[in-house]
């Protein structure tokens, strides 16, 4: 019988606020509630969390990504267990934090030790509550970097003009309040590399060919690039474009791109851009444009097991034309980075190759 007022009370709740916010509440005073009452009969509080970073509780979904099984697989933390007590702790303090500040919490680094610990945890809560990140309301700073054809307003009402062709504008670290976006781009193009990303500005990629937007998360991305590049899929209509290394890591970032990571499955909606293409630099590039041998890098060991586990997802088994890619990269046994193809001529990637693979559709 109380179980379903909540049910209900969550309803209304959830109509009520457009931001859920009082939805995420009510989920954290549940949690918080079960906790209480093992405490008050002598129990050992646990926290049940889902395993995120688990191949076994994702499925591949063809129009969405990776998206979390019904039936996860379940991690239990307790906090009279020393190798789960600190993260349990760590759970707690940011539930509570929410309940009272409600605000930013990167208001205590010495109990986090670093950044990117508060931000696993952020992201367990995120699981745990089942309530996508951002709904946590906490902001963090991007990493990626965006430029192009393309002017939006922030939340606050801030212009931003990414339309200088020789600098970037760091991706807003609140993608979801963006509005008014103008563009007349006729395609996105994601960089791996920040390198590769400078070398695009350097060379006015932007202007010099036809209008477009490129975007780098600087290796694996963030969340906001991963909301940033499905944002402009979904508000512009045009193709989104890779370009990443020739190598086993390079195929893994673009999948992320495009079908979304394990451990934000339960968000793959908002996150993934299934109809991601790669540009380059396929592995059957390197014969066809000669790039010289003494360019390649031999694979290591963690390549070969990189590329054997890329191979047994079901989203490279459903695309041929990916499968047939990486067998030849196995196959060759060797790596090219996208700098490689300026060993052939100095801007013979924004001159040469980037113009060709656009003007005569050599993507997959
Ligand atoms: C970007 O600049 C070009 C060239 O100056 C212009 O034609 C285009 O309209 C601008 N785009 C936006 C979104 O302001």
């Amino acid at each position: 019988m109380a179980d379903q007022f909540i049910e209900v009370d969550e309803l209304r709740d959830t109509l009520l606020l457009p931001t859920h916010r009082q939805d995420v509440l009510t989920r954290i005073e549940r949690v918080i509630q079960t906790i209480v009452f093992s405490v008050s009969e002598g129990e050992a509080p646990v926290l049940r969390l889902m395993n995120r970073c688990n191949w076994a509780s994702v499925r591949f979904h063809e129009s969405v990504g990776l998206v979390r099984k019904a039936d996860v697989p379940v991690t239990t933390l307790r906090c009279d267990c020393p190798s789960s007590a600190t993260r349990f702790v760590h759970l707690c303090t940011e539930m509570f934090s929410f309940l009272s500040v409600r605000d930013i919490y990167y208001n205590d680094p010495q109990l986090f030790g670093s950044q990117k610990t508060l931000d696993s945890i952020l992201d367990d809560i995120s699981c745990m509550l089942k309530v996508p990140r951002r709904s946590l309301h906490v902001f963090a700073t991007s990493k990626g970097f965006i430029s192009g054809d393309l002017c939006y307003l922030e939340e606050d009402g801030t212009k931003v003009d990414c339309n200088s062709s020789s600098t970037a504008v760091p991706v807003s670290s609140n993608v979801n309040g963006i509005r008014n976006i103008v563009s007349a781009a006729k395609f996105i193009l994601i960089v791996e590399k920040d390198a590769t990303f400078q070398r695009l500005l350097d060379d006015a990629f932007c202007t010099r060919l036809s209008p477009c937007i490129i975007i780098t998360g600087k290796g694996v991305p963030d969340v906001n690039s991963r909301l940033m590049v499905r944002k402009l899929w979904d508000t512009l209509h045009i193709p989104v474009f890779a370009l990443v290394d020739a190598d086993p890591y390079g195929i893994e970032i673009m999948c992320i791109y495009k079908y979304g990571s394990r451990s934000l499955a339960f968000e793959a909606h908002s996150l993934t851009v299934p109809s991601v293409l790669w540009l380059g630099l396929l592995p059957s590039d390197i014969q066809r444009y000669r790039v010289p041998e003494e360019t390649l890098i031999p694979f290591s060991q963690a390549d070969e097991s990189k590329i054997n586990s890329l191979r047994t997802r079901d989203y490279i088994s459903c695309q041929p034309a990916w499968e047939r890619e990486i067998e030849a990269m196995q196959r060759l046994k060797q790596k090219a980075e996208i700098q490689s193809l300026s060993s052939i001529a100095p801007h013979f990637l924004t001159r040469v190759y980037l113009p060709n693979k656009l003007r005569y559709g050599g993507w997959i």
